[in-house]
């Protein structure tokens, strides 16, 4: 799938908005392509997994700091290979794209799908507001650390508290942390759950497999799932879930 080097016209330079394997995948596969890339992470993980070739960590300030970074590093095309539930910069990237006459593909990787047992909910609130009706006692959060803060008040829960870097704001009282990143197996996850005597697991739609044991392993224990509703592309997105189809696409940029 990969295009050979020297294949592509040199004025080519892609952006890619990273911060997922998928970022990385894709920065791999276009480095061997010999395509002119450039990843960009937020910064927010200590010690994050760097992907292939050139990469600038930072925000860019907003719409107009990446409307003028665009242009200072003479990006042709923009890649957001950002999560599904990063909304900010993927509302961003779509403003920035325009502002700049820049073509913008944005690779999603597919949500889990949806099983009838699971109490959907449409945000993090209405997460927070399902657990506080639940009459059981712990609950198993892996909906990230930024999103502690909307159970922070939830004293009648204990919670096991999974993230990959420590909390730095508001959080649940009764709160037992792990830190890990993952892949997981549905052994580890059974075992885990089991182990803390988990009756709710509060997730969020973000889809792969690299955090999908967690949802078999509550099937087979019988653990409620409340799952977080990934937020709405940006209206006319141009999108793809794999990564080939992000490699296909920059193939065929000018
Ligand atoms: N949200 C999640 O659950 C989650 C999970 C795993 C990984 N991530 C990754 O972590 C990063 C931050 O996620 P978030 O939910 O905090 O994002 P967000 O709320 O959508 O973005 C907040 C701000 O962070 C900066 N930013 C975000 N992604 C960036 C990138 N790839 N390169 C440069 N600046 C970036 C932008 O700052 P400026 O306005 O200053 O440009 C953006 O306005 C994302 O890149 C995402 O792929 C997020």
């Amino acid at each position: 799938m990969h295009q050979g080097a020297g294949q592509l016209p040199s004025l080519v330079r892609i952006l890619i908005l990273g911060g997922t394997g998928e970022a990385r995948e894709l920065a791999a596969a276009l480095v061997t392509a010999g395509t002119d890339v450039l990843s960009s992470l937020a910064g927010r993980v200590r010690d994050p997994r760097l992907p292939e070739g050139p990469v600038r960590i930072g925000g860019f300030g907003g719409v107009d700091g990446l409307v003028a970074f665009l242009k200072a590093e003479g990006i042709t095309a923009i890649v957001d290979a950002t999560h599904p539930f990063a909304s900010g910069i993927t509302a961003n990237a779509a403003q920035a794209a325009i502002a700049a006459g820049v073509p913008l593909l944005v690779l999603r990787r597919p949500e889990w799908d949806a099983d009838p047992a699971w109490h959907a909910v449409p945000d993090i609130r209405a997460a927070a507001a399902a657990v506080r009706d639940w009459p059981g006692e712990a609950v198993f959060l892996t909906t990230g650390r930024r999103d502690l803060a909307a159970f922070a008040d939830d004293d009648a829960h204990s919670f096991l508290v999974r993230t990959v870097d420590p909390p730095d704001g508001p959080a649940p009282g009764r709160m037992t942390l792990i830190m890990d990143r993952g892949p997981y197996t549905v052994e580890g996850e059974s075992a885990l759950m089991r182990g803390r005597g988990i009756g709710l697991l509060v997730t969020k739609n973000s889809g792969g497999p690299m955090t999908a044991a967690k949802l078999q392993a509550a099937r087979e224990l019988g653990i409620r799932v409340v799952m977080v509703a990934r937020p709405a592309l940006p209206h006319g997105a141009v999108a793809v879930a794999t990564v080939p189809e992000a490699v296909r696409w920059v193939e065929r940029q000018p």
